[in-house]
């Protein structure tokens, strides 16, 4: 009971942190991008980084490993999937952000310039992610709640 309450606040925490920080780093890859500005972008993604950890691996162990309502329930639930099919969404936009980060980390460490040029895509990207997640809760508390059974 107490590890299915932790899983349960790990994975709200991780839905707060991850909308905020995915939402910072929209702002801040639309903002000024000097040796700050790039700083903020990273340390948003540093935290975006850390929820999806948090958000994936307490969704993984709630739905597939007994602590809510089993895997039956969930693989056969409509919201469920379309929860995952979102996901799957923010993860294939974040292939090419993702990539210009490291790439960017890697400069920067480095002393060199970092490219910058795609910055203002990755900030619609970002933001798209941001609303994404936000659809993802609909779904989310629709399917705890037994709705999208088919
Ligand atoms: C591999 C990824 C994920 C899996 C397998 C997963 C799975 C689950 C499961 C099993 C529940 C419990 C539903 C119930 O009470 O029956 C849940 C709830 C929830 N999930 Fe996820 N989830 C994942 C990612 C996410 C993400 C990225 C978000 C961000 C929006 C999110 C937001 C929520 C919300 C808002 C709830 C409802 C609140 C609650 O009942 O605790 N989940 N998820």
């Amino acid at each position: 009971m107490e590890v299915k309450w932790l899983l349960a606040i790990v994975h709200l925490l991780g839905m707060a942190i991850g909308v905020g920080s995915v939402w910072a780093r929209g702002r801040a890859l639309a903002g000024t991008l000097d040796k700050p500005g790039i700083s903020r972008v990273l340390t948003a993604d540093n935290w975006w980084g850390l929820s999806a950890i948090l958000l994936v691996v307490t969704g993984l162990l709630r739905a597939f490993a007994g602590y809510e309502k089993g895997t039956e329930y969930y693989v056969m639930n409509n919201f469920f999937n379309l929860k995952m099919a979102l996901l799957i969404g923010i993860v294939l936009l974040e292939i090419w952000p993702m990539i210009t980060f490291i790439r960017w980390r890697i400069a920067g460490g480095r002393g060199q310039a970092v490219d910058t040029s795609r910055a203002s895509l990755f900030s619609w990207v970002s933001t798209a992610q941001a609303i994404m997640l936000v659809v993802m809760v609909v779904f989310a508390t629709g399917m705890a709640r037994g709705f999208g059974m088919g």
